[in-house]
C-alpha cells in the first residue's frame, strides 16, 4: 500500500487531503513523490518562515540533535533561557515568557493566566473573557470556546462558560458586553482563519482603554499573524496599542512544535511553580531551532524585505484586474484575496497549475508562504493564479 492508501486504512479521517504526497522541498518550492513541483503558499499554515532546506535550520539541528533532546522541565536549559531572553528584548511590554507546544496551548495558558490574575487581585467572580466574531483561538476546549464556529464547537458542547463575544472591529458591541466580570478580552490583530482582517488602529486603541477601565487584561494572539509575517516582528507595533499578554507559536520554529506566551510583570508574579506547566514545552532541541527564527526574523533588512514583497504581491494581484478578485487585504505576507466565488475549487485547481493554496472561509484566498519568497516568485504565483482564477 502506498501512503495514501496506509492513511485511509489506519489514520482517522479528521482532515481533507488532495491526493499528494509531499516527499521534499527547497526555499518555497515543494516537491510530491511523483516528482511534481508546487510553488507553496501555504508554509505548512503560516509556518514555515523561513522555508526548506535552509543551512542554519539544518546544521542547528544536526548541532542540537547530538544532545538530549529533552530534560523536562524539572531542570533549566540554556537555549530555552536564551529564547526568552531574546522575546523579551525584541518585545517592548514582555517582562517574562512562559512556553508551549501550540497555539491552542498558548492561548490556554493566557486564559490561566488572566484568570489567576483576577482572582489574585479582585477575587472571585471576573472570570469570563471576551472574544471576537470571526475568530480562530485553538481547538482545545478553552481556546474552542473563544473561536464561535458551530461546526468547530457544537459536536464538543457543553464548552467553558463565561465567553462572551463581540463584533470585530466594533468598538460599541465591546461596550455592550464588557463589566466588571470580565478578567481578559482577547483579540488577533489581523484575523487569520476568519478571512485576513485587520484590526483598525482607532478600535484597538479603544479596546485598550476599555480593558483598563474594567481591570480587565488584553491579549493579543498573534500565533498566526506574529513573528515578521506582516512585515513587522509583531503585527500589533503599527499599531500603537500594546497588550499584557501576548500568544506565539506556528512560525517560531519554522516548523517544530513551540508556543510561547509573553507577558507584563503584573501578570508573572501571579504565576507560581505548580500553577501551570507542560512535559515538553521549551525544550532544548525546539528552543536551539527558535533561537535562529527569532534572530534572522528580528533583523530589520529581513523585516524589510517581507513589506516590500508583501507589497509587491498585493500590487501585482490588484494589478490582475480579474473579475472574480473583489478586494486584496492584508500586510506584508498576510494577504487575503476576497472572491466572487467560493475558494476551494480554486484551491483545487492550484494543485494542476503546481501552487499550493489555502482558503480562509468559504471565498477568500488565504496567501501566507514562507518570508523568504523572491520578487521573481512572487511573479510566478501571480502568474499561476492568473491562469488558475482563469
Ligand atoms: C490565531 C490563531 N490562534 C491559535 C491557533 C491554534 O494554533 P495550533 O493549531 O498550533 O493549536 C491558530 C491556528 O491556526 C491561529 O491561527
Amino acid at each position: 500500500m502506498n501512503a495514501i492508501e496506509l492513511e485511509q486504512q489506519y489514520v482517522v479521517h479528521a482532515y481533507n487531503r488532495p491526493p499528494i504526497v509531499l516527499v521534499d522541498g527547497q526555499g518555497v518550492w515543494l516537491e510530491d513523490a511523483e516528482g511534481n513541483r508546487y510553488l507553496d503558499l501555504v508554509a505548512g499554515i503560516a509556518v514555515n518562515a523561513l522555508g526548506y532546506g535552509d543551512p542554519e535550520i539544518a546544521s542547528t539541528i544536526c548541532e542540537a540533535g547530538k544532545k538530549p533532546l529533552h530534560y523536562s522541565n524539572l531542570y533549566h536549559n540554556e537555549p530555552m533561557a536564551r529564547l526568552a531572553q531574546k522575546l523579551v528584548e525584541i518585545t517592548p511590554f514582555a517582562d517574562r515568557v512562559h512556553f508551549q507546544n501550540s497555539g491552542t496551548e498558548s492561548t490556554e495558558a493566557a486564559i490561566k493566566f488572566a484568570r489567576k490574575f483576577a482572582r489574585t487581585h479582585f477575587g472571585e467572580g471576573k472570570t469570563d473573557i471576551v472574544a471576537f466574531t470571526g475568530a480562530f483561538h485553538g481547538r482545545t476546549m478553552g481556546a474552542l470556546s473563544m473561536t464561535p464556529r458551530e461546526k468547530y464547537q457544537k459536536p464538543y458542547q457543553p464548552l467553558m462558560p463565561g465567553v462572551r463575544f463581540a463584533r470585530f472591529n466594533d468598538i460599541d458591541s465591546v461596550r455592550e458586553v464588557i463589566d466588571d466580570g470580565v478578567c481578559a478580552i482577547i483579540i488577533e490583530p489581523v484575523q487569520g482563519e476568519g478571512g485576513i482582517h485587520p484590526a483598525d488602529v482607532g478600535f484597538m486603541a479603544a479596546l485598550r482603554e476599555l480593558a483598563w477601565e474594567h481591570n480587565a487584561l488584553l491579549i493579543f494572539d498573534e500565533v498566526q499573524c506574529g513573528v515578521g509575517r506582516t512585515g513587522t516582528f509583531w503585527a500589533h507595533e503599527p499599531l500603537g496599542v500594546l497588550p499584557d499578554i501576548l500568544c506565539s507559536a506556528k512560525p517560531l520554529a519554522n516548523g517544530l512544535p513551540i508556543g510561547a506566551v509573553l507577558v507584563i510583570e503584573r501578570v508573572a508574579e501571579v504565576i507560581h511553580p505548580g500553577d501551570h506547566g507542560t512535559t515538553f514545552a521549551g525544550g532544548p532541541f525546539v528552543t536551539s531551532v527558535a533561537n535562529v527564527v527569532v534572530n534572522r526574523i528580528s533583523d530589520p533588512a529581513f523585516l524589510q524585505h517581507v513589506q516590500e514583497t508583501g507589497a509587491y504581491f498585493k500590487a501585482r494581484l490588484e494589478a490582475l484586474n480579474n473579475p472574480h478578485i473583489v478586494e486584496v487585504r492584508g500586510r506584508g505576507l498576510m494577504l487575503g484575496v476576497q472572491l466572487d466565488m467560493p475558494a476551494a475549487p480554486v484551491v483545487q485547481a492550484g494543485y494542476e497549475h503546481g501552487l499550493l493554496l489555502l482558503n480562509a472561509g468559504a471565498d477568500v484566498l488565504r496567501l501566507v508562504p514562507p518570508l523568504i519568497i523572491s520578487k521573481d516568485e512572487v511573479d510566478i504565483a501571480v502568474e499561476r493564479l492568473a491562469a488558475v482564477l482563469g
